[in-house]
């Protein structure tokens, strides 16, 4: 198994998405002691904005491809992703080769793939707030792609020293319960 890890929170050691992506990781190994991790930092090593020229990664989208299961880190940032994890995004969410667009609508053509997210977020939220585009927009983009994403979820990381431990343990806990 090939797992590609991808970290975008810009807090470093710090980090609650980096904690919970780590720990994804290492169940994932625990379960498959063989299993191939590939980590890309999108912090370290940030993808530029999208040009007409191209822009010349195109390993992004193999890595991608190659990957059996995806790890995303993914911090909420003024209510959505890091431009850092969009950016991302739009090198692996692309028509003829993630999806195609069908006479019937959008069919996703990587559907074989398992996407866990490690989302953290400073507030609470709930599913269908109106301030809420991370969790949706991760779960569309790779909806449309045909995968259903799993999310392990630290909310409350903002909010103070006591909320933040309570929503490091309630995501720890998440990882504890995910599926082999
Ligand atoms: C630039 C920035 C913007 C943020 N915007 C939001 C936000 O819109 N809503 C929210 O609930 N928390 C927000 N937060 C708090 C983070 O979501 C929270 O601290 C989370 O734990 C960040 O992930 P990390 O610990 O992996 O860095 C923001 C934090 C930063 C640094």
């Amino acid at each position: 198994m090939t797992i590609l890890r991808i970290d975008s929170s810009i807090t470093g050691d710090a980090s609650v998405s980096r904690q919970l992506t780590a720990a994804i990781i290492a169940q994932l190994q625990a379960q498959d002691p063989t299993a191939q991790v590939i980590a890309r930092d999108l912090v370290a090593s940030p993808l530029s904005h999208l040009t007409l020229g191209g822009s010349g990664d195109a390993d992004v989208l193999d890595e991608f491809l190659a990957a059996d299961t995806i790890v995303v880190g993914a911090p909420m940032y003024n209510f959505t992703v890091p431009s850092q994890l969009k950016a991302w995004i739009d090198r692996v969410l692309i028509a003829g080769k993630t999806f195609k667009y069908g006479a019937d609508g959008p069919v996703g053509l990587v559907g074989g793939k398992r996407v866990i997210v490690a989302l953290s977020r400073g507030g609470f939220y709930e599913d269908n707030s109106a301030f809420e585009h991370a969790k949706s927009y991760l779960q569309a983009a790779f909806g449309f792609s045909g995968i259903t994403s799993e999310f392990v979820t630290a909310d409350g990381i903002a909010v103070g020293p006591e909320q933040r431990e309570a929503g490091i343990a309630q995501g720890l806990a998440e990882v504890e319960r995910l599926a082999a």
